[in-house]
């Protein structure tokens, strides 16, 4: 597995996988009218664009140069996309991806990271050492969805 910047050739690529990995991965956690809703077929891709440009993304590609990974997060410690492919699920690449930026975002000074972790991510920001600060209900296409905001302390010597 490889990580390298995004790059806007990827566009398709990234909303592919997830599409994908919504309805492939978090099936036992969001009924499919609750995934529709999350991740509407086919994907819009200017609105996957308008997302993405606001972000810095990382993505992870096998050894077939075919995505098996994204996250996407902010300088100021956001943590806004994080999606693996159901072609690798549980294989350590959304670990791979977080250790990246967590190195990069603690290099570069910032002291919390923060995300709004899905009911299906929750136990793997915890693994990562991140605590729930809230629990929260979020409205998307008609559908109500749990998620949780939770945040982790990366400065040194906390
Ligand atoms: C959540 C997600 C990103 C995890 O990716 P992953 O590459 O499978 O995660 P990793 O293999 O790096 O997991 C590391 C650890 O996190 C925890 N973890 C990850 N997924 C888990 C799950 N579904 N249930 C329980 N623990 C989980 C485990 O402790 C795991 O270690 P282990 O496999 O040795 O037990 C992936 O399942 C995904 O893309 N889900 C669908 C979309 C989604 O909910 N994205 C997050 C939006 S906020």
């Amino acid at each position: 597995m490889k990580l390298r910047p995004y790059k806007s050739s990827d566009l398709e690529s990234v909303a592919n996988l997830f599409t994908a990995s919504v309805h492939g991965l978090a099936i036992g956690h969001y009924d499919a009218t609750q995934r529709a809703a999350w991740a509407p077929q086919p994907p819009d891709l200017s609105e996957w664009n308008e997302r993405l440009n606001g972000l810095h993304t990382v993505v992870a590609e096998d050894n077939d140069n075919e995505l098996a990974g994204f996250l996407s997060y902010a300088m100021n410690g956001y943590i806004g996309l994080l999606y693996v492919s159901p072609r690798y699920p549980r294989r350590g690449v959304a670990s791979l991806l977080y250790r990246e930026i967590e190195s990069a975002l603690l290099l570069a000074g910032v002291e919390v990271l923060f995300t709004e972790a899905s009911v299906m991510a929750r136990p793997f920001f915890h693994r990562q050492g991140f605590l729930i600060a809230e629990e929260q209900i979020v409205s998307r296409r008609g559908m109500t969805f749990k998620r949780y905001a939770m945040r982790k302390s990366i400065k040194a010597g906390r």
